[in-house]
Formats: C-alpha cells, sequence, structure tokens
C-alpha cells in the first residue's frame, strides 16, 4: 500500500471511483435497521457490512475506500478474516471516522460544535496500527436565517476544529476528509446554501493554512449547493452543478486533489444526477465524486432486510449504485442507462 500522504489522497478519487461512508454509528445504524425490521446487534451489523465489502465487483471496480466505525475497524467477517482484510483485497483503502458527534455550541442554540479532539492523537495512531489510511470528521451547520443560525462562531469553531483534527491525521500519517456539512433539512433557497456554504468553505480553508495542514494530502467532503428541504423546491441539476462549482472556484484551492460529496438526504437518483451534471461541466481542477452513505446503501438495505438468502440481491443493488456513481464522476451517466441497468 502506498503511504504518502497526497498518494493516498489521489488514490481516494482516482478513475471515477469514489467512498462508501460505512461509518453510521451504533445509534446511526440501528435507524437504518429499524426500517428494514432487522434488530440491530454485533453480529447483524457485522453481516451487513460483510455483505457489502464482499461485493467484489463494486468494491473492485467503483470504490476506492470505505469510511469505518471504531466498532467495525475492530470486527472480523464470520470466517475470522478482519473486516479490514477483506476491503484491501479488494483494493480500496480502508478509512475510520474519529469524531464524537455534534453537540450543542453552548450559548448560541440550533448550532452545534463537533466534539472529539481529545485524545485524538493515540486514537489515530491505534487506527492506523488497525489499518487506517484516512480519517473523517463531520461538522454539522443547520441554516434557520431567522434565528441567525448558523452563527458565525459557530463556522469558526468548527472550522478549527476541523483544522486541528487535520493537522493531527497528517502528523499519524492518515489522510484527513474534512467535512463541514451544511445540512439541506431547513427552508431555505438554493442561493442561502451558496452564502452559508461558502462562508464555511472560506473559513475551514483559513483554518488549514493556519493550521499548516497540507493541502494535497487532504480530502474535501462538502454539501451540494442546493435548496432545503422544508422549502418545497426541486432544483434543476443543471443550476445545482452550475452553482455548485461556482462555489468551489471561488473557494477551493487547487491543491486539493479531490472532492467527494455526501448525499445529505437526497435520493440515490438524484445524488448521482446531480454528480453527473457538476462533471458533465467539467474540466474541473479537482477529481469530483462520491463519499456517499445512504445514497450507495438504502437500495441494498432494502433488498437484503437481514436474510442471508438475499444476500446476491443486496450486493446487486450495491453494484448498481456504485456503478451508477462511478458514471457520474466521469459525466457519463444518463437516465437511460439507470434504467437499463436496473432491468437487467
Ligand atoms: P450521507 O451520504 O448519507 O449524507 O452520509 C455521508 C456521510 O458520511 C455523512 O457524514
Amino acid at each position: 500500500m502506498t503511504e504518502r500522504l497526497e498518494d493516498i489522497a489521489n488514490a481516494m478519487v482516482a478513475d471515477g471511483k469514489g467512498i462508501l461512508a460505512a461509518d453510521e454509528s451504533s445509534g446511526t445504524i440501528k435507524k437504518r435497521f429499524d426500517v428494514i425490521g432487522v434488530a440491530s446487534t454485533e453480529d447483524s451489523r457485522r453481516d451487513y457490512r460483510e455483505m457489502m465489502f464482499r461485493a467484489t465487483e463494486a468494491m473492485r471496480n467503483h470504490i476506492s475506500g470505505v469510511i469505518l466505525y471504531d466498532e467495525t475497524i475492530r470486527q472480523k467477517a464470520a470466517d475470522g478474516t478482519p473486516l479490514v482484510e477483506l476491503i484491501r483485497q479488494t483494493g480500496a483503502i480502508p478509512g475510520i471516522k474519529v469524531d464524537s458527534g455534534a453537540k450543542p455550541l453552548p450559548g448560541f442554540p440550533g448550532d452545534t460544535i463537533t466534539e472529539g479532539l481529545d485524545g485524538l492523537r493515540e486514537r489515530l495512531k491505534d487506527y492506523y496500527e488497525l489499518g487506517a489510511r484516512f480519517a473523517k470528521w463531520r461538522a454539522v451547520i443547520d441554516i434557520d436565517t431567522a434565528k441567525g443560525v448558523p452563527s458565525a462562531t459557530s463556522i469558526g469553531s468548527n472550522a478549527h476544529a476541523l483544522a486541528r483534527y487535520a493537522a493531527l491525521c497528517q502528523e499519524a500519517g492518515i489522510v484527513p476528509i474534512v467535512e463541514p456539512e451544511v445540512l439541506m433539512d431547513g427552508a431555505h433557497d438554493l442561493d442561502t446554501c451558496f452564502e452559508v456554504t461558502k462562508a464555511a468553505l472560506l473559513k475551514l480553508y483559513a483554518e488549514l493554512y493556519a493550521a499548516r495542514v497540507k493541502l494535497e494530502g487532504t480530502i474535501l467532503k462538502p454539501n451540494m449547493v442546493i435548496s432545503g428541504k422544508k422549502s418545497g423546491r426541486t432544483d434543476r441539476a443543471e443550476e445545482i452543478a452550475e452553482k455548485t462549482v461556482r462555489l468551489f472556484r471561488e473557494t477551493v484551492p487547487v491543491a486539493v486533489p479531490g472532492i467527494a460529496f455526501l448525499s445529505g438526504g437526497q435520493s440515490d437518483e438524484q445524488a448521482t444526477e446531480n454528480l453527473n451534471a457538476i462533471n458533465a461541466i467539467g474540466p474541473h481542477p479537482w477529481k469530483i465524486t462520491f463519499s456517499y452513505g445512504r445514497a450507495l446503501q438504502a437500495a441494498p438495505q432494502k433488498a437484503w432486510s437481514g436474510k442471508t438468502e438475499n444476500v446476491a440481491a443486496a450486493q446487486a443493488a450495491f453494484l448498481h449504485r456504485a456503478r451508477m456513481n462511478w458514471l457520474a464522476a466521469q459525466g457519463k451517466w444518463s437516465p437511460d442507462l439507470e434504467k437499463a441497468a436496473s432491468a437487467a
């Protein structure tokens, strides 16, 4: 395995491949399993993730890396093989979520600050030994303009924490994915999302410079510029693409090798269509790909539903979404391909 930060970061965004965000905390995966009627136990979580990592065609051809949760990076497959080893065997890179979640920011109702810096240096050392070569830290920024959310304090504190995390990762030989997620839950329009995301990214890169983080060895995981769910608006993919790319040109240094989106609550096909529209108006100075959780896993979760006899169908559903997003990361997706593939 390559060990230079730049090489790892470049491999994470190479050839249209993207990242599988399988780092749901035990609380979040329980919510996902509740939907499909599966009890969340150590074994069921292991079986589910093992099913994904053994989907060889999807993993080998379309997935560059997998973000794991603390429990999963230490787990073994049913036959005793470490799950990290299964991932490595497909050529994908194991990664680890290292933040401990977004907590209320005192004094700023509606804002959050992501915690997890204390003891991080030691935890990163441990994760490196377990095989992680990249990490993820997610800051959460909500929009509620009437209430003054987000505050400048929230944007600043989260950017500072992301920069401290990123510097610690690089010291440990681990590529930091920096994720300042502006939520799409609110009632805001596309232009408000543009302005808030712009403020968050400008602050983030100012803090990363100040912390002496080597941008060549980082990946940005942002939201797209999109209207909030409660706005009742559905934006055209072309408009999302045009504004998202304009925003990145104004804020993301070209030293950053890659941008890998979160899906954030978009439907599976929307997340693919929008990624495709963004790449279709390229070329861009960065690779632009996916680091999807829900938009890659909703279909396989449903197909699996906790049953051994459904493993092949679930792996096929995962392959389909991984392949569609791989095409979109190259600007080669079309709705026809989507239909042809799902009929196959
Ligand atoms: P979603 O794609 O489900 O938003 O999750 C990606 C992720 O890792 C958020 O931190």
